[in-house]
């Protein structure tokens, strides 16, 4: 499909005769090229869930707490709720579901219809107009036609707590909308059968024009920690009209009545309209705290008298204002649309949830003062994306670090996959790095003792019955993953045991990177001792589950016993997982026997086929050739899966978005560097994609201006320098970047010398063919 360059109301012909009657050119105000190259399109298609990109065409500012879609289909782990092949829309939904294998929380859905009130999901479906329907950022449309043969014009846009709904009704008999508070929920695509009937309230106000709920809906419960139920989680909601009700009643399981209130499963309210052609708005405000809280957000983010345009407005300002600091020179059109809508995947997670300085906590079920957020991938968004909101988004990482203290003050531990609360996904507690990474990139503004104390236990503490439980993925009924297998770490000489506990192979690997991580966190603390401890773990563990005989990574069992080359990888293999040693690359390539020798393996994981970038244990292999002299390979890899792994269609992204870890990858290695180990603070030199990027960093003075002339074309770097000093080898450091200054590439047609001290021994510089021929 085409890319989509986003389209103004204004640009679009005036065929609905119902259309706005507003100056629409005011949504689009203030002008910025590069938020119109967003598609939030892009990541929505794929065959497979794990084919997509499980991102939905949403609308809602930076991190917003909560995202409204138009729903085509029921979302549950490994579903959006949005579909691009679906033809039908069945409402409005402020979803929580912060990727597509997790689940939705507490969400509410804003129905409009006109006939019979319909609140089954099939029967409120109304076909919509694909060639009018309107995607942006920060404001959505769409056509739909009622079952009684009129039309509404469907406008959405929202605020981080609040979405703004207007329904303009044409030749419709008897509008209504209505608000679902509970919905039979599937309990995930392994059986669509299997459905629960979470609990839901509503009351209808019809002086205040108010319709007000809740939703107890967690998908994601049966994977919590046997110790923290989050029990009491809802979320709440006030919808606020501005046009009186004409009638209004509630509907539990498809029968209606005519009360005010109604509590239980498959529970909505409605209100009935004037039914001439009338334009109905509605803004629903939402909290995690409790009804009040939702009519308060509503009222802090949207007063009364605020337009569907102001919103926009400002919604639309608020992405400006980060996607304006990066300007592209060179770039195709295609190339823009990938950057701009990457860079606002980047800045969607961890979501916001506080409100009003106060939130919600599912660990000990009780409000708190102070900020927080959720939606936490760590295990895919350690690796680049929150090096991305270090240089972007400065001001919230604080925050985002208080509320995984916060997490491990209310729950016991940092959070691994949070979603509400923490949940056993993926391996590794890499909330370390996250922490680790940010101190070592000047950020403050969290409590530095406590998130050693905090640290040092995903270090150091295993988990709960951990010689008898084997916390596979997303294992239900047993407490806090954190370090599973930790305990047999102490008892062999640094390798999780097979025979015990699940991914032994890949917990090995990661709890290694993460020793590495508190090393360097001890270290910055002056905790000398605890700094050497961790660093000699760090650096012991990998290579006791290297085989030597067989030359690749293989987990082993509690008696040192090798487990096989398949056995004890987390959504990777034997290919992926013996590349992983980010802290330690010399040592692995002494391991792999020598520079020429590791480029010829990470030729075979490339020309074999085996490099998988849709899923992220392979996202940093592409920049290791350059750690071993051969920088043109680098180059020449990263350029290729920026190209084979990246789109503007539906289907654009290869792999799952990951909360922004596939977007950060295409933009830092367009920039030129990618950070490999990220925190070392270090970040390895790549191929820049572009003629020149401009970079106007939040907080910094002096922008950062990237050149690489003839980059389009000429892929390979022939010299680069900073701040006219010149650099013999591929690594910047976070300082050279983070305060501004120039970077300048000299690009070349050839493969260069540049960076390239190993196999200058060899008759000439290296291609694919190269590494083949040499023994
Ligand atoms: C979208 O819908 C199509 C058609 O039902 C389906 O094949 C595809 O898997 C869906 N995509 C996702 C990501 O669920
Ligand atoms: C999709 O991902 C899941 C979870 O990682 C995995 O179990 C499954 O094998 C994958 N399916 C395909 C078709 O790749
Ligand atoms: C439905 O799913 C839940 C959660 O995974 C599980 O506990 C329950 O046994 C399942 N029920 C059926 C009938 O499969
Ligand atoms: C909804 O109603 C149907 C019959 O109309 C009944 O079989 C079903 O159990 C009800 N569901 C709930 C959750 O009450
Ligand atoms: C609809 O409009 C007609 C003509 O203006 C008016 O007579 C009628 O009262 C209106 N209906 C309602 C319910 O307001
Ligand atoms: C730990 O194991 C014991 C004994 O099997 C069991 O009773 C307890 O519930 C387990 N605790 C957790 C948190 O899994
Ligand atoms: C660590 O020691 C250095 C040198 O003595 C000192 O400058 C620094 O402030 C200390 N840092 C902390 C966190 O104590
Ligand atoms: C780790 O410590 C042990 C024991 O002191 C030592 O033999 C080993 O060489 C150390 N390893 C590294 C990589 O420093
Ligand atoms: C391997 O390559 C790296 C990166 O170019 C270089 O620093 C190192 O000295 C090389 N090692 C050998 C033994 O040549």
């Amino acid at each position: 499909m085409k890319a989509r360059k986003v389209l103004a109301p204004f640009a679009l012909p005036f065929v609905f005769a119902w259309a706005p009657k507003q100056a629409p050119a005011a949504f689009w105000q203030p002008p910025s090229d590069s938020v119109d190259y967003i598609n939030p399109l892009i990541g929505n298609g794929g065959d497979t869930p794990n084919g997509s990109g499980g991102m939905i065409p949403s609308t809602a500012p930076p991190f917003a707490m909560t995202r409204w879609v138009a729903q085509t289909r029921q979302n549950y782990v490994s579903v959006t709720p949005y579909n691009h092949t679906d033809t039908t829309i069945h409402g409005f939904q402020g979803t929580h579901q912060p990727a597509i294998w997790m689940g939705e929380s507490g969400q509410v859905v804003v129905v409009p219809g006109s006939g019979r009130v319909q609140s089954q999901f099939h029967d409120r479906g109304m076909v919509f107009d694909k060639a009018t329907e309107v995607i942006t950022a920060s404001y959505y449309s769409a056509n739909l036609q009622t079952n009684d043969g009129g039309n509404i014009h469907a406008e959405q846009s929202a605020t981080s707590r609040v979405g703004y709904l207007r329904f303009s009704f044409k030749s419709t008999q008897a509008p209504y909308v209505l608000l679902e508070a509970s919905r039979a929920s599937v309990m995930g695509s392994a059986d669509p059968n299997n459905v629960t009937y979470p609990l839901g309230s509503i009351y209808i106000d019809p002086e205040a024009k108010e319709i007000t709920g809740t939703n107890a809906e967690r998908q994601d419960f049966i994977i919590d920690p046997v110790s923290t139920p989050a029990r009491g989680f809802k979320g709440y909601f006030c919808a606020r009209f501005d046009r009186p009700f004409l009638s209004w009643g509630v509907i539990q399981n498809g029968t209606a009545s005519e009360d005010s209130s109604a509590a239980g499963p498959l529970v909505s309210g409605f209100a009935t309209f004037d039914p001439n052609d009338t334009t109905i708005n509605v803004r629903v405000g939402v909290s995690f705290i409790s009804i009040d809280q939702a009519r308060r957000n509503l009222d802090n983010e949207i007063p009364d008298g605020t337009t569907l345009e102001d919103t926009a407005m400002t919604t639309r300002a608020a992405w400006a204002e980060k996607m304006d600091r990066v300007q592209l020179e060179g770039a195709t059109e295609d190339e823009k649309v990938i950057f701009y809508t990457g860079f606002y995947h980047t800045l969607q997670y961890p979501y916001e949830t506080s409100e009003d300085g106060k939130y919600y906590s599912g660990y000990d079920d009780s409000v708190h003062e102070g900020v927080s957020y959720s939606g936490y991938s760590i295990w895919d968004t350690f690796r680049a994306e929150s090096a991305w909101l270090i240089l972007f988004a400065p001001e919230r990482v604080p925050g985002m670090i208080t509320s995984m203290l916060q997490d491990y003050k209310e729950g016991g531990w940092l959070p691994m996959w949070k979603n509400i609360i923490g949940s056993p996904s993926f391996v590794g507690t890499h909330a370390d790095s996250l922490i680790a990474e940010a101190v070592v990139k000047g950020i403050t503004g969290f409590e530095l003792d406590l998130a050693w104390e905090a640290v040092l236990k995903d270090a150091t503490i295993p988990p709960v019955n951990d010689s008898t439980t084997s916390y596979f993925d997303r294992e239900e009924n047993v407490n806090y993953e954190v370090r599973a297998g930790l305990s047999s770490v102490y008892d062999t000489n640094g390798w999780v045991a097979s025979d015990i506990h699940s991914e032994a192979a890949s917990r090995t690997l990661d709890y290694a990177y993460d020793d590495y991580a508190v090393y360097v966190l001890a270290k910055a603390l002056n905790k000398t001792s605890e700094a050497a401890f961790f660093l000699n773990r760090s650096l012991e563990a990998p290579f006791s589950i290297f085989n030597d005989a067989t030359g690749f990574m293989e987990a082993r069992n509690a008696d040192g016993s090798w487990a096989g080359e398949d056995a004890g990888w987390t959504e990777g293999d034997k290919w992926a997982y013996s590349f992983d040693v980010v802290h330690d690359i010399p040592g692995l390539i002494a391991k792999r026997g020598g520079n020429v020798s590791f480029v010829r393996s990470l030729e075979e994981h490339f020309n074999g086929g085996h490099n998988d970038h849709t899923n992220e244990p392979s996202h940093h292999i592409p920049y290791l050739y350059a750690l071993a002299g051969a920088a043109s390979k680098t180059q020449e890899r990263v350029r290729s899966i920026a190209k084979s792994d990246y789109g503007t269609s539906p289907t654009g992204l290869a792999g799952n978005e990951d909360c922004g870890q596939m977007g950060a990858w295409w933009l830092f290695s367009a920039l030129g560097f990618y950070p490999v180990n990220p925190v070392s603070g270090e970040y390895i030199v790549g191929s820049p994609f572009f003629e020149k990027v401009s970079i106007d960093l939040p907080g910094v003075d002096r922008p950062l201006v990237i050149t690489a002339h003839g980059a389009p074309s000429d892929i390979y770097v022939k010299s680069l320098s900073i701040n006219g000093a010149p650099l013999d080898e591929p690594v910047v450091f976070h300082d050279e970047i983070a305060r501004g200054g120039d970077i300048v590439f000299e690009m070349s047609a050839n493969p260069e010398p540049w960076a390239y001290n190993t196999v200058v021994s060899l008759p000439f510089y290296p291609t694919s063919s190269t590494f083949d021929d040499v023994d």
